[in-house]
C-alpha cells in the first residue's frame, strides 16, 4: 500500500470553510474521455482564503476564477487545493474523467450501454474536484451532450428546462433542481431506454409525472416497480402527512450497480433486481424486495433529501428512519406479523453476527476509515429498531409530532441524530435522556429475565437483569433504556390486567437498570409470561421456560409475532440440546410433544398460511451459530438437517395434505396467494426429505406457470440433493441463459448445492456465458451464496474454500473494492471456529494484508479482523 488509509471521527467535525451555493455543470459524455466542466458559485465562510476540494482519478484541465485564468493551486493526492480565492467568487474547474474503466461502478461508470452514476457517499469526487460533504448544500444545474442515436434519453435531477441537437449527430438536455442538495444526491443517465409513464395527483393537487426508464424489451417487467412506486406516494401521504415535491419522478434500472438503489432526488438509480418483475421471471420474494425498495427510495425524498445528513457517521438518521417507514409501508400493505418476523431474523442472524464481529460499531460510527464499510445491518436495521423503539415509547401520534417538529425544524438543512432525538422529545415530553445510549454503544445486550409467584399475596414479579458484552470497538457498557413489552396470561389463557402499586400499568415496561424488579398485583394464578413481544428491543432474551410453557404460548399468545417466537424459541431449545448430543455422539431427537405443537400449527384453519409457514421455518444456520462463542459447523449443520427430516417424516400426512390440497390454479400476486404458495413450497422443502421428494419436485417444476413455484422445486431438489436436481438445472440454465437476472437464482442455488465436488462446480459455473467478476449480482449470486450459505463446504477443513475466497477477494481488489469488501465479512468471523480453520482464514487474511494496492475498504476489514 503506498500510503496506511487515516481514519476520521466523528468528534472531529467542522463546518465547512466555504459555502457552495450553486453548481453549473456541463458534461460532454464519451467512453473514455468526458469532460466535466463545474462552475460553482463559492462563498468564504472562515478565516482562510484557501479551498480545498476533493477528488479522486481526475485529469485537471483548467481553473477559473471569475472568468480568469488562476494558477494559485496545488494538486495534492485526493484534493485540490485553491489559493487567494476572493471571499466571493465564480469558480470554473475543467476536469477529464473516463467512464469505460470505471468497474468500481463510484462516480460516471458505464453500465451495459448506459452512462450513469452512483455519488453515495463520496463518488461526486471522482466527477469533479467539490466540496464533497452532505453538509454544502447547493442547487444544481446540469448539461448533458452525447450521442443522440446511442443515447437518445439525457437525464438528471430536477425538471428538464431545455435541450437541442449539435452537429454531428449530438444533442443536449438541461436540468435544473430547484431543491438545494448535497453532491451525494447528484444523478445523471444517458442510455437508450424503453419508458413506462403513469401519473400521480399529490393531495394538494401537484401533477407528477412518473417515469421507470428499463432496458429495452423489458417493459413487460416495470408494471410491478410503478404500482409500488404510486403506493409509496399515497401512503407517505396518509401515514406520514408527507407529499412529493417535485412535477417528475424518474426511476432508471441498471445491471451493474453496486447496492440495491439510490436515492438522488427526482432521479433514482436501481439495481434492475428491484424493478424488473414477471410472473415468469421473478419470484414473490422478489415482488416484496421491488415494494420495499422502490418504497424506501421514495421514502428518502424527506427523510434523507430534504433533510439530510450533516455528516456520514450521521448515515443512521436518514437510513434507520427510512427503513423504519419501508418496513412499516409493507406492514400497512402486506402482513405486519410476517413483516415483523423477517425483520427480527435480520436482526438475529446477520446483525447480531456483525455486533459481535471485528467491525462492530454503534449505529452511530465514531470512527470511519472508508465511508462505504458503514452502509451496515447495524446501521440500517439496527437503526430502524432503535425508531422503532421510540415509536413504541411515544406511541403513533407523538411519534408523528416528533417527525413534524423534526421537519419544522430541519427541512433544507443537514441535520444530526441528535437533532431528531430532541425533536422527538420535545413533541412528546417523553425524556429519551438514557435512550440516547442505543446511538453510541454497540454491541447486542442480554437480558436475563427470572420469575417468582407469591401464591399468598397474590404477586407476580419479574426481574430483568441487563448486561452488554464488550466488543472490539468498546469496552465498558452501560445500562440502556430498553422498552421491555410483557403480558401475563392465566392457565386457560386469558389476559391478565398488570398492575404495578395499586395501578394498571402499560404493556412496555421501562427497564432502564443494570437489574431491577417488576411486582404485579392481583395475579390470582401462577402465569406464563410473554416476554419482549414484537421484539420490543434489539437485544437477546433469557428465560429458563418450559417446553409446556412455550408449546402454550405458540397456541395462546395473544399476537401472531409472540407465537412464531415461542415456536423459535422451543426449536432453539431442542437445538441446542441437540448439538450437544451430536458432539458425544448421540442421535437427533425431538419430543412427541414438540412435534405435536408444529402439527396443531399445520392443521390450524385461523392462522394465515403465510404466518403457518413462518412458524415452520427453522432458525438458519446462520442464527444458531451466533448463539455460540465457537461454533461446530458440522455439528450444527447435521442437526439442522436431522430436525428437518424428522419434522418431515412425522408429519408427512399433514404437509402432503397441505401440498396436495394449495395449488393455486391461477397466478396472481395479492398477498393471499402469496401467502398460499408459501405454505405450500415451505411443505414442498419438507417433504423433500421423504420418499416422495424426488418426484413431487420434478413435478412441480413441470407444472409451475411462475417463477415462485419453479425455484422452490429447484430449491427442494438442491437442498434435498434430489435425482432431479442435475436436470432441473440443465433445462433452466437452456431456458434463460441470456439473462443474468434471471440466472441469479441459478447461479445461488449452485453456490449453495451441499454436494461435496461444489467448489468444482462453482469455478467451472465462473466460465458460464452469463457470468461475469464484473456484475456485483452475478458474483453475490455465486459467490456470495458460497461464502455466507454453505457452511459445511466453505468451512471444508482442508481450506479449500477459504482459498478460494482469497483468490476472489484479491481480484475484486482492483476492479471493484466495494464489492469486495461486502464478500469478506464471513472471514472476519474466523475466531468462531476451531483453531485449524482459524489458522487457515488467517493466513489468507495476511495474504490479502501484504497486497500493495490493498484498497481502503478491504484495509479497515482485514486489520480490524486480525486485530481481534
Ligand atoms: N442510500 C442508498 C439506500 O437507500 C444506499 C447506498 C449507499 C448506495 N451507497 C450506495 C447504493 C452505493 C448504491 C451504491 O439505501
Ligand atoms: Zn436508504
Amino acid at each position: 500500500m503506498a500510503q496506511t488509509p487515516q481514519a476520521k471521527y466523528r468528534k472531529d467535525y467542522q463546518s465547512p470553510s466555504h459555502a457552495i451555493t450553486d453548481i453549473d455543470l456541463t458534461f460532454d459524455l464519451y467512453d473514455n474521455d468526458t469532460t466535466v466542466v463545474a462552475t460553482s458559485k463559492v462563498k468564504q465562510l472562515k478565516e482562510s482564503t484557501t479551498l480545498r476540494l476533493e477528488g479522486e482519478d481526475l485529469k485537471l484541465k483548467s481553473i477559473h476564477v471569475n472568468g480568469e485564468a488562476w494558477t494559485a493551486y496545488d494538486e495534492l493526492e485526493g484534493a485540490l487545493e485553491i489559493h487567494q480565492l476572493p471571499a466571493e467568487c465564480e469558480l470554473t474547474i475543467e476536469t477529464l474523467i473516463d467512464p469505460e474503466a470505471n468497474t468500481a461502478l463510484e462516480g460516471l461508470y458505464k453500465s451495459g450501454g448506459a452512462f450513469c452514476t452512483q455519488c453515495e457517499a463520496e463518488g461526486f469526487r471522482r466527477i469533479t474536484y467539490y466540496m464533497d460533504r452532505p453538509d454544502v448544500l447547493a442547487k444544481y444545474t446540469t448539461k448533458v451532450i452525447a450521442d443522440k442515436g446511442q443515447y437518445p434519453f439525457l437525464l438528471s435531477n430536477g425538471n428538464r428546462i431545455d435541450q437541442g441537437d449539435l452537429d454531428g449527430g449530438r444533442h443536449w438536455v438541461q436540468w435544473q433542481d430547484p431543491h438545494p442538495k448535497p453532491a451525494y444526491l447528484f444523478a445523471l443517465v444517458a442510455g437508450d431506454f424503453d419508458v413506462l409513464r403513469d401519473k400521480f395527483v399529490t393531495q394538494s393537487g401537484r401533477n407528477v409525472e412518473l417515469e421507470i426508464f428499463v432496458d429495452k424489451g423489458n417493459l413487460d417487467r416495470a408494471p410491478h416497480a410503478m404500482t409500488s412506486l404510486i403506493n409509496s406516494m399515497k401512503w407517505d401521504e396518509e401515514r406520514f402527512g408527507l407529499e412529493y415535491d417535485l412535477d417528475i419522478y424518474m426511476i432508471v434500472a441498471v445491471d451493474f450497480f453496486n447496492m440495491g438503489a439510490m436515492e438522488n432526488k427526482g432521479l433514482n438509480i436501481f439495481n434492475s433486481k428491484f424493478v424488473l418483475a414477471n410472473e415468469k421471471t421473478a419470484t414473490d420474494t422478489d415482488y416484496l424486495g421491488i415494494e420495499a425498495v422502490i418504497g424506501h427510495e421514495y421514502f428518502h425524498n424527506w427523510t434523507g433529501n430534504r433533510v439530510t445528513c450533516r455528516d456520514w457517521f450521521q448515515l443512521s438518521l436518514k437510513e434507520g428512519l427510512t427503513v423504519f417507514r419501508d418496513q412499516e409501508f409493507s406492514s400497512d400493505l402486506g402482513s405486519r406479523a410476517v413483516n415483523r418476523i423477517n425483520n427480527v431474523r435480520i436482526i438475529r442472524g446477520p446483525q447480531f453476527a456483525e455486533d459481535a464481529s471485528p467491525m462492530s460499531h454503534p449505529i452511530r460510527p465514531d470512527k470511519v476509515i472508508e465511508m462505504n464499510n458503514f452502509y451496515t445491518l447495524t446501521v440500517y436495521e439496527k437503526g430502524s429498531e432503535v425508531i422503532r423503539m421510540m415509536h413504541t415509547l411515544l406511541g403513533e401520534e407523538g411519534f408523528q409530532a416528533g417527525m413534524k417538529l423534526y421537519f419544522e425544524r430541519h427541512d433544507g438543512t443537514a441535520a444530526t441524530c441528535e437533532d431528531f432525538v430532541a425533536a422527538m422529545e420535545d413533541a412528546s415530553g417523553i425524556s429519551l435522556k438514557q435512550f440516547r445510549l442505543w446511538y453510541s454503544q454497540s454491541g447486542t445486550p442480554t437480558v436475563k429475565v427470572s420469575s417468582d409467584y407469591n401464591a399468598a399475596e397474590q404477586t407476580y414479579s419479574l426481574t430483568v437483569e441487563q448486561s452488554t458484552e464488550p466488543t472490539q470497538d468498546q469496552a465498558d457498557k452501560q445500562a440502556l433504556h430498553i422498552p421491555f413489552d410483557v403480558e401475563l396470561y392465566t392457565q386457560n389463557g386469558s389476559v391478565i390486567e398488570l398492575r404495578c402499586n395499586n395501578e394498571p400499568v402499560h404493556n412496555v415496561l421501562d427497564v432502564t437498570q443494570a437489574k431491577q424488579t417488576f411486582v404485579f398485583e392481583n395475579v390470582a394464578e401462577k402465569p406464563v409470561p410473554s416476554l419482549l413481544r414484537e421484539f420490543s428491543a434489539p437485544v437477546k432474551l433469557e428465560y429458563d421456560y418450559s417446553d409446556e410453557e412455550l408449546i402454550f404460548l405458540m397456541v395462546h399468545a395473544r399476537n401472531e409475532f409472540a407465537r412464531w417466537d415461542a415456536g423459535q424459541m422451543l426449536l432453539a431449545k431442542y437445538i441446542r440440546a441437540n448439538v450437544a448430543k451430536v458432539q458425544e455422539g448421540q442421535e437427533v431427537e425431538l419430543s412427541d410433544a414438540v412435534v405435536d405443537a408444529f402439527r396443531g400449527v399445520l392443521l390450524s384453519k385461523d392462522l394465515e398460511p403465510a404466518f403457518i409457514a413462518e412458524v415452520l421455518s427453522l432458525p438458519s444456520f446462520n442464527e444458531v451459530s451466533g448463539w455460540y462463542k465457537q461454533v461446530d459447523v458440522d455439528a450444527v449443520t447435521k442437526v439442522l438437517k436431522a430436525v428437518k427430516v424428522i419434522l418431515a417424516t412425522q408429519l408427512n400426512d399433514e404437509l402432503s395434505a397441505i401440498y396436495h390440497s394449495s395449488k393455486q390454479a391461477a397466478y396472481s400476486i395479492d398477498h393471499a396467494a402469496i401467502g398460499q404458495r408459501a405454505l405450500r413450497n415451505t411443505a414442498l422443502s419438507f417433504l423433500a426429505y421423504t420418499e416422495q421428494g424426488d418426484e413431487l419436485a420434478k413435478g412441480q417444476y413441470a407444472d409451475a406457470n411462475n417463477m415462485t413455484d419453479t425455484i422452490a422445486a429447484m430449491s427442494a431438489a438442491n437442498s434435498a440433493q434430489l435425482e432431479c436436481r442435475e436436470s432441473l438445472m440443465q433445462d433452466y440454465s437452456d431456458k434463460w441463459k441470456h439473462d443474468g437476472l434471471v440466472m441469479d437464482k441459478w447461479f445461488a442455488l449452485q453456490g449453495t448445492n451441499p454436494a461435496e465436488n461444489v467448489l468444482d462446480v462453482i469455478k467451472q459455473t465462473m466460465g458460464h456465458e452469463a457470468f461475469s467478476l464484473k456484475n456485483p449480482n452475478r458474483t453475490r449470486s455465486l459467490v456470495g451464496s458460497f461464502l455466507n450459505m454453505n457452511p459445511v463446504r466453505f468451512h471444508a477443513k482442508s481450506g479449500e474454500g477459504y482459498k478460494f475466497a482469497g483468490e476472489i477477494l484479491r481480484e475484486l481488489n482492483s476492479s471493484n473494492p466495494q464489492v469486495a469488501s461486502r464478500l469478506i465479512d464471513p472471514l472476519l468471523k474466523f475466531r468462531k471456529y476451531d483453531e485449524q480453520r482459524q489458522a487457515l482464514i488467517k493466513a489468507e487474511l495476511e495474504a490479502l494484508k501484504s497486497m500493495d494496492n490493498l484498497a481502503k475498504d478491504l484495509f479497515e476489514k482485514v486489520t480490524k479482523a486480525l486485530e481481534s
